[in-house]
């Protein structure tokens, strides 16, 4: 069949629980935020003397001269053309996000995931979710080092899943509370978290251990208790992951500043969410009103977007 444009979407992801965890093997619960969307258009061409070019975060030129940032995307380029078996194909990228990079919200499996998409989409190249999954991991590995693949299961997935060990299992749940996302405005470097817990792993393995071991615990408990719809514990052991994770050194003044202010206003609980460093915090409201009370006072605590997010009706509002 003759190339054409082809288009490719993935989404933003939550971690509600397991972050930094989940790299050594414990659990993880991430959300789809199925509303907040990543968009990426293939174009391809057959002119020789053109240049492939990259449309993406309000850059835009010739792939070979992005900045070094873009560098997963250019991977999961090159993967997905050689999976098409057009390596040296002429193709114009462009990327189109709804939600912020680096704000721990999934941004760059989500990047990868659509232009892997759209590449295939453009060569009428069928491939499975697996295919689609290895294929992102290759890309995400340029971005984050060691992925657990939990981004890119979580930027692609239909349902909230539980994800241990590369095994993901959608939940069954039906959450009858309100998630408020808010974005600290500060960029966080997943790549760079992950390396220092990995050397506090090797400098105080004991304490790394056990904080890992008992992030792992909460998580599993939390998805007993998410499928009894016992929203309070949830709550709770949310506030424990993060003092966990800041006790990892994943946390920073401004995510604890959040945190605390959601707390302060009657949130069940509130966490960072993702590799942390910046980024976003999470927070569990049981209602609506509820919901806007914390995000009000989110906001006056400095953050610079919110979202709130319904799990039973799987949306998203800004
Ligand atoms: C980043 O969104 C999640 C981390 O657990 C890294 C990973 O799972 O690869 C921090």
């Amino acid at each position: 069949m003759t190339p054409h444009t082809g288009l490719g979407h993935a989404v933003a992801k939550i971690i509600l629980f397991g972050e930094h965890s989940v790299v050594y093997g414990y659990p993880a619960i991430a959300l789809p935020l199925r509303s907040l969307r990543m968009t990426a258009r293939a174009e391809p061409f057959d002119d020789p003397n053109r240049r492939t070019t990259l449309t993406s975060l309000g850059w835009s030129g010739p792939m070979t001269e992005a900045p070094a940032h873009f560098a997963s995307i250019l991977r999961a380029v090159a993967v997905a053309t050689e999976f098409a078996g057009r390596p040296d194909a002429g193709i114009d990228i462009s990327t189109h996000s709804e939600f912020p990079a680096q704000r721990g919200l999934g941004s760059s499996a989500a990047a990868a995931g659509a232009v892997i998409r759209a590449i295939l989409d453009a060569y009428d190249v069928p491939a499975t979710p697996q295919e689609i999954f290895h294929l992102t991991q290759e890309a995400e590995r340029i971005a984050h080092g060691r992925p657990s693949g939990l981004d890119a299961m979580a930027t692609s997935a239909n349902a909230p899943v539980h994800f241990q060990a590369g095994t993901t299992t959608e939940l069954d749940f039906a959450l009858e509370a309100w998630i408020v996302i808010a974005d600290s405005g500060i960029q966080g470097s997943t790549r760079e978290t992950v390396g220092n817990v990995r050397s506090l792993y090797e400098t105080s393995p004991e304490t790394t251990r056990a904080a890992l071991a008992r992030l792992g615990s909460i998580t599993e408990e939390a998805v007993d208790d998410l499928r009894a719809g016992n929203i309070a514990p949830v709550g709770a052991k949310m506030t424990q992951a993060h003092g966990l994770l800041a006790g990892l050194g994943v946390s920073n003044a401004p995510l604890d500043a959040l945190v605390a202010a959601a707390l302060e206003a009657g949130a069940l609980g509130a966490k960072l969410t993702g590799g942390g460093g910046g980024g976003c915090v999470i927070a569990l409201a049981s209602t609506r009103e509820e919901a806007q009370r914390v995000e009000a006072a989110l906001i006056a605590a400095g953050a610079r977007a919110t979202w709130l997010h319904a799990p039973s009706a799987g949306e998203v509002a800004a």
